[in-house]
């Protein structure tokens, strides 16, 4: 490898989605051996240990160099192999099995850590493509994201009965590599391609990761000594040792606090301190979505009637739209015209308002809004983003990287701490050629920065998901901590989308009166300096720029700085000193 470490593109998308394509990493000759192999073997397992020649393309492809460069970035030095490789296909993997993986409960030995720029994936799968594999053949499938998946997988996406939205059957040309976490729920589909499908895969895990036990005869039985013979079986259990098929998986003490017994099942005993609450009034099935993606659409809020007066409200005073910035911010896919919106639409005349205010504490869309982010939620009110055909998309802007707490996404302990939530009306549909909302699906906990060519969608990587909608649905989406934009507008039909944007009680995001500091403690703060007044200011607008007058030292002393730089300022924001002398 020529380069010393994975691009900042690579590291995104398999931060992000929690598996990596890398096209052509064996070359025409390197494939037909691999075929040839098997053809000649007859036998679809066990290549490690095939007869004479047969068996050195596999043990080559153990080490290949381009894999061995990867997996010590993703999976840390001293990766090993876990498992025999096998050839993923219906004879071999049993395609009516529930999808396996998922990272709730965590599984520790397969699971993604991440942490001041240090990543350790401890469990990969590494698929060789022997031959292609064309949208639509299923076969191998999983779910992007979840590896940080925070929520355990509902039953019927494992199970295929509903999992439209979440499946990704990746499409591979024969030598292409493709590294997945196993933390990421995957499982196999029914092939429907073309021939038979050769999908070779080997496991690998973490240096000191325990998983499974190798097929070796000294790997069988646990030796055991004669003292260990006068000990309980509880008290044995505690001395096992690794590795050996009779402690693979490990034995299982079941304790309550006041009694110990000896489970023979071995399934996993690991007490959670909270339980699931059946009166949460969460559906688990959206709670999962939008823990997983960063969005989450509900459908069919708005009724035809309800829909027929908002739009004829719009109609109506059309010429208040008012056309603001071109925001494609140098893309070429996104380029066009300025954006549409018209605003005010609470205050509008009677009986125009109305079907905007039916918008504002419907039971439904609150709901969500209180378990995304706790009661005291706030919005100034629905403009209407009415882009036109050549309206420009808006670039792809805001993620979890860099951190932003006051439009932050967290998960902890069953509840969505998000600070900032826009929700959107529609009142048309928006079919994909529209062009209209887009976001990165997983970007909420991403640990890398957008890359240029996601933010332009000039070279998104497959990453950028657009939404589509139906007339009466209500787009929910993490506004901060979700990558999102609008791809150009292409439709003759104009857009038509209500936004409303909610803080969360925890941070300002737009100053405000208040922000004055004799605004808020009165005659207190008379008299005092400009570097006083700087920290007896109300909360101002929280970006990441330092977007405030702020404090800071020079040749020892305190002075306040009024210095602009590029992000967006508050009205408030004063541009100079503002002590009365
Ligand atoms: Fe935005």
């Amino acid at each position: 490898m020529d380069r010393e470490t994975m691009t900042n593109e690579e590291n995104y998308a398999f931060d992000l989605t929690g598996y990596l394509h890398i096209p052509g990493a064996l070359t025409r000759p390197e494939v037909a051996r691999l075929n040839d192999a098997i053809d000649r073997a007859g036998s679809l397992e066990g290549m490690l240990g095939w007869e004479g020649d047969l068996r050195e393309p596999f043990r080559d492809l153990l080490i290949q160099p381009q894999l061995v460069w990867y997996l010590n970035q993703i999976v840390g030095h001293g990766f090993r192999l876990d498992r025999a490789p096998e050839i993923l296909c219906d004879e071999t993997c049993d395609t009516s099995a529930p999808l396996v993986g998922g990272n709730e409960p965590r599984d520790p030995a397969l699971a993604y850590y991440y942490q001041n720029s240090r990543r350790f994936c401890e469990g990969v799968r590494v698929i060789w493509a022997l031959s292609d594999v064309k949208a639509g053949d299923d076969g191998f499938v999983f779910v992007p994201c979840t590896h940080k998946s925070n929520v355990e997988t509902p039953e019927d996406i494992l199970t295929g009965e509903d999992d439209s939205d979440y499946l990704f059957q990746p499409e591979l040309k024969a030598g292409d590599l493709l590294i997945v976490g196993l933390s990421v729920v995957q499982g196999m589909r029914p092939w429907q391609g073309e021939g038979p499908q050769r999908l070779l895969s080997y496991e690998y895990v973490g240096r000191g990761v325990i998983r499974s036990a190798g097929p070796g005869p000294e790997s069988e039985k646990m030796p055991v000594s004669d003292r260990m013979e006068e000990l309980t079986p509880e008290q044995r259990t505690s001395l096992y040792r690794p590795g050996y098929r009779d402690t693979t998986p490990p034995p299982t003490l079941k304790t309550d606090g006041e009694t110990i017994a000896l489970d023979e099942s071995r399934e996993i005993f690991h007490p959670s301190f909270l339980m699931k609450n059946p009166n949460s009034g969460i559906d688990a099935k959206e709670f999962y979505f939008w823990d997983l993606n960063g969005y989450l659409v509900l459908r069919g809020i708005m009724d035809e009637e309800w829909l027929a007066q908002a739009n004829a409200a719009i109609d109506k005073f059309e010429d208040r739209i008012v056309v603001g910035d071109e925001l494609a911010r140098g893309s070429k896919s996104l380029a066009g015209t300025g954006r549409p919106l018209l605003g005010g639409l609470t205050q509008l005349p009677s009986p125009y308002c109305d079907s905007f205010r039916r918008m504002l504490a419907h039971p439904a869309v609150e709901h969500r809004l209180n378990w995304m982010g706790a009661s005291g939620g706030r919005t100034g009110g629905g403009t209407a983003f009415c882009a036109v055909k050549g309206t420009s998309g808006h670039s792809l802007h805001d993620s979890n990287e860099p951190l932003n707490p006051g439009r932050g996404y967290i998960y902890q302990n069953g509840r969505s701490f998000c600070e900032a939530v826009t929700v959107t009306w529609q009142l048309r549909d928006v079919a994909e050629a529209d062009g209209g909302f887009a976001c990165v699906p997983g970007s909420h906990k991403a640990y890398y920065r957008m890359p240029r060519g996601v933010s332009s969608c000039d070279d998104h990587m497959g990453l950028v998901k657009h939404v589509e909608m139906k007339a009466g649905d209500v787009l929910f989406f993490m506004d901060g901590g979700t990558t999102h934009g609008t791809l150009a507008w292409k439709s003759d039909i104009s857009r038509r989308g209500i936004l409303h944007k909610y803080s969360s009680r925890n941070f300002n995001r737009s100053g405000g009166d208040l922000t004055h500091p004799e605004k808020r403690w009165g005659d207190l703060v008379s008299g005092m300096t400009d570097e006083q007044m700087a920290v007896m200011r109300g909360p101002d607008r929280d970006v990441f720029e330092k977007n405030v007058p702020r404090l800071e030292i020079a040749d020892g002393s305190v002075v306040a700085s009024y210095e602009r730089g590029g992000a967006l300022y508050s009205k408030e924001a004063p541009q100079g000193p503002v002590a009365k002398k």
